[in-house]
């Protein structure tokens, strides 16, 4: 069982503070040839605005059984084809030219030796001048003090509190609605040269990091790491 089964009926409402990433993500799209790789689909919140809007194909991976399930009642008649898998293990058959990790999903893999073994199959993955693109929040101790502990209300009576342990720089999100708790998923985040680390030994090279889906500077006020790597030619 996924940690993420227990949310997937209620993926919507946990996940509606998220919309400037579609346009972000689809652009990209737009400009690839298909089939484009979507990392961690979920219930097919990117994937199917992208088939809608470039008519391209999507392939999906993701781990939660549950999460898939609504994104198969959501594909049909779409050009998506959703892979229950570990993103760890990912492969294709051919090269392709852009594979993308949104809402910050990299996030739940726990070490650096994790995600360098995902950077690795990304770069197998890609043909050269291929892309790869994700986003990430960038931690920050002045919003983690705001929300360490506090419960936090979401429409359709679910709530969520978050614990931060800085020791393992990892946040547990338990969730639940009314007085029953569904369950807690963690996230590790990473600093911007963790980042930069992983595209360097993988052999990409850094396109852009944004501050934001609007292509705003990534400076030091920046909340959230908006990343495209490339393979080189
Ligand atoms: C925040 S959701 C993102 C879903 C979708 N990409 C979106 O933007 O709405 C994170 C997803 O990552 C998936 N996930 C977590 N760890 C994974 C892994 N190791 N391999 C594949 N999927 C994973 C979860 O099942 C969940 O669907």
């Amino acid at each position: 069982m996924s940690s993420y089964d227990p949310f997937a009926q209620n993926y919507d409402a946990w996940a509606a503070d998220m919309t400037g990433d579609v346009a972000w993500y689809m652009e990209l799209a737009r400009q690839a040839d298909e089939p484009i790789v979507e990392l961690a689909v979920g219930t097919g919140r990117v994937a199917v605005e992208i088939a809608l809007g470039t008519g391209k194909r999507v392939l999906g991976i993701d781990s939660s059984p549950a999460m898939l399930a609504v994104a198969r009642e959501r594909v049909a008649g779409l050009p998506i084809d959703l892979r229950e898998g570990d993103m760890l293990d990912f492969a294709v058959d051919e090269p392709v030219d852009l594979v993308i990790c949104p809402f910050r999903s990299l996030l739940h893999l726990p070490t650096w030796h994790d995600r360098r073994l995902l950077f690795e199959r990304v770069a197998a993955a890609l043909r050269p001048g291929g892309r790869f693109a994700w986003n990430a929040f960038v931690f920050s101790a002045t919003i983690a003090a705001q929300l360490d502990g506090k419960r936090v209300q979401r429409p359709g009576g679910l709530w969520e509190v978050a614990r931060y342990i800085a020791a393992d720089s990892r946040i547990e999100l338990t969730r639940g609605r009314g007085e029953t708790t569904l369950g807690t998923i963690c996230l590790w985040w990473a600093t911007k040269s963790e980042w930069e680390g992983l595209i360097d030994v993988t052999g990409l090279e850094v396109e852009a990091l944004y501050g934001g889906f609007n292509r705003e500077p990534f400076d030091d006020d920046s909340l959230e790491f908006v990343w495209v790597a490339r393979k080189p030619v």
